[in-house]
């Protein structure tokens, strides 16, 4: 039956069984939002959905399996979605992985690629209709530290890669390639009452994010965290519920809720450039 008369907000979030998901799932699910978390392994989605509820006090948290590497999977949790409920409120695209070796995905996509960029994309896409039909809906998308964001180099991803494969610089494209999503998104819903931002988590301690990288990768990722960043802040949560932030759209916040003014590099053409490729990669 569908939730229409849903007193409370409903939130999805993506990557919401670990790291910045769950950080911003439980944060949710505390102030009472119907908190929906997505994740590819089924035994740990069912677990953590079992610690916010515990934690939060709040039953309506749900775990749905959902692999980002797989389009027909986002398309059938969208259609199982929409018979039990008319609208979500708040869409938090937060799943992410730093995979070394190069991995494909069926379709025959390096997996980083998917699950850091080309699934954010599907997952928003096909949200939007619930989303439309919400009193005010947002999208938030997570990036990286906006100092790293500023002087990374803008362009659009390649699907050819090189011989030598490196996992962290397909990481570092992803994240500018939602950094110009999140530009398109904005332009194209002007005029609806859905917003996209996309910010920096800080350092989020309980995470597995690299767990699969080198030491040096490891290392790096404590270093900026530590020195650059504060530690596990409620932004998501701030950025998902926040009044005044009813109407503000494509901006870029740090983990103090500052909007960080993007480098000129980060233009409308080139997310309208991103927009038309990843259509491209949308069937
Ligand atoms: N942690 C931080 O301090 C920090 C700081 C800045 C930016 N970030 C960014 O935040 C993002 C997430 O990092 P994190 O720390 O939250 O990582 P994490 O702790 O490893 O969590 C990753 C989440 O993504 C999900 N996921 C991974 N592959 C998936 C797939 N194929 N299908 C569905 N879900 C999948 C995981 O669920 P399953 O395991 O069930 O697949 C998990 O819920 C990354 O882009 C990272 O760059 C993190």
């Amino acid at each position: 039956m569908k939730n229409v008369e849903s007193r409370n907000k409903i939130a999805v979030i993506s990557g919401g069984t670990s790291g910045v998901g769950k950080k911003t799932a439980l944060d949710l699910a505390k102030k009472n939002i119907n908190t929906i978390i997505l994740g590819s392994n089924k035994e740990k989605g069912s677990r953590v959905k079992n610690e916010i509820i515990k934690e939060s006090g709040n039953v309506n948290v749900e775990f749905y399996p959902v692999d980002l590497c797989s389009l027909d999977e986002i398309k059938k949790f969208r259609s199982d979605l929409e018979t039990k409920y008319d609208h979500i409120d708040i869409l938090v695209s937060a799943a992410g992985v730093m995979l070394s070796d190069l991995k494909l995905t069926k379709e025959g996509y390096d997996q980083n690629f998917v699950i850091n960029y080309l699934a954010h994309f599907w997952m928003i896409n096909e949200m939007l209709p619930l989303l439309k039909n919400a009193k005010q809906g947002r999208i938030l998308l997570v990036g990286a530290i906006p100092f790293v964001i500023n002087r990374s180099k803008v362009e659009l991803p390649k699907l050819e890669r090189g011989t030598k494969y490196s996992g962290f610089k397909i990481v570092g494209e992803s994240t500018v390639s939602k950094v110009l999503l999140t530009i398109a998104l904005s332009e194209k819903l002007k005029g609806t009452r859905i917003t996209a931002n996309i910010f920096h988590p800080g350092y989020v301690t309980d995470s597995n994010y690299g767990a699969d990288s080198s030491w040096f990768v490891k290392l790096l990722g404590s270093i900026a965290g530590t020195l650059f960043s504060k530690k596990n802040p409620t932004i998501g949560l701030e950025l998902a519920l926040e009044p005044s932030l009813s109407t503000t759209s494509g901006q870029l916040f740090n983990e103090k809720k500052e909007i960080i003014p993007l480098s000129s590099n980060y233009n409308k053409a080139l997310a309208d450039e991103l927009w038309r490729f990843s259509l491209n990669l949308y069937r």
